[in-house]
Formats: structure tokens, sequence, C-alpha cells
């Protein structure tokens, strides 16, 4: 009876555990996967935006603004990686792309839709080296 009891106390605790770290782990994700989730429903209301041709400066404002503030967050969701200085390279290389797109007010769907591939690439070339 008492290793009955000995041993659903242990098993309670181990379940009372996992649960305590799966959580810990969610909260730690939480902000770097947010990030990458805007980032990517951005650019997908862009890529709408382009298939609907809807292609004039005003319908990628906010979109854009939304992209170029989230730059800002790359550093301080990620870091420390493997490879800060590398990794600070890539978030670089995709901020002047966002920044060269909303600078250059894409004349045409054809513009726009040039300028949104060297942005996908810039996030492309991070995944690359650094998502698992
Ligand atoms: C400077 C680096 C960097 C840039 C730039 C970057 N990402 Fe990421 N992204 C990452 C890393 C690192 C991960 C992997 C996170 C992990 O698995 O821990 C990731 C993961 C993701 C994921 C998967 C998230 C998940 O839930 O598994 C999506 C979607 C994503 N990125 C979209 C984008 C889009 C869209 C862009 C460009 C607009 C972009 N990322 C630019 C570093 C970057």
């Amino acid at each position: 009876m008492q290793t009955l009891i000995a041993l659903l106390i242990g098993l309670a605790a181990g379940v009372l555990l996992t649960v305590i770290a799966m959580n810990t782990l969610r909260k730690a994700n939480a902000y770097p996967f947010g990030v990458m989730a805007v980032l990517a429903a951005q650019m997908g209301h862009i890529d709408r935006q382009i298939e609907a041709r809807a292609c004039t400066a005003a319908d990628f404002e906010a979109p854009l603004a939304t992209l170029v503030a989230l730059g800002n967050d790359l550093e301080p969701a990620f870091l420390p990686t493997a490879d800060d200085a590398a990794f600070s390279r890539y978030a670089a290389d995709y901020r002047l792309a966002v920044e060269s797109m909303l600078a250059a007010e894409p004349a045409d769907c054809a513009a726009a839709e040039r300028a949104l591939d060297a942005v996908s690439a810039s996030c492309q070339a991070c995944h690359a080296q650094f998502k698992g």
C-alpha cells in the first residue's frame, strides 16, 4: 500500500513538473515565434494585394510599416544564437530589403513583386543558417 502511494505521488509530481517545463518552453518561444508569425502574416498580406493587382504605395503602407517595425525585434527575440554576428548581418539585410521596398514605392505590381521577392530572399537567407 505504501509503495503504491509513493508511486502515485511520484507520478503526480512527474506530471506536474512536465507541465511546468512545457509551459516555460512555450513562454520562452512565444516572443520569437510571435515575431515570425506576424512577419509571415504581413508577407502573405502583401502577396494577396499583388495577386489582387492592388499595388499602389498606399496598398503596401500598413503591412510595410509593420515589417519595418518588426525588423527591430529580430535580435531582441532571438539573441543569443550560435553566431550572433551572422544573425545580425541577416537581420540587417532584411531591414535593408524592407526599407528599400518602402522607400522605392513600387510603381506597379511587377515592381512590387520584385521588391517582395528581395524581402523574401532575406528571410530565407537567415532561415538557411538559423532555422532548425
Ligand atoms: C535574421 C534572421 C531571420 C529573418 C530575417 C527572418 N527569420 Fe523567420 N525565423 C528565424 C529563425 C531563427 C526561426 C526558427 C525559430 C525556431 O525554430 O526556433 C524562424 C522561423 C520562422 C517561421 C516558423 C515559425 C514557427 O512557428 O516554427 C516562419 C513562418 C518565419 N520564420 C517567417 C519569416 C518571414 C516571412 C521572414 C521575412 C519577412 C522571416 N521569417 C525573416 C530567423 C529569421
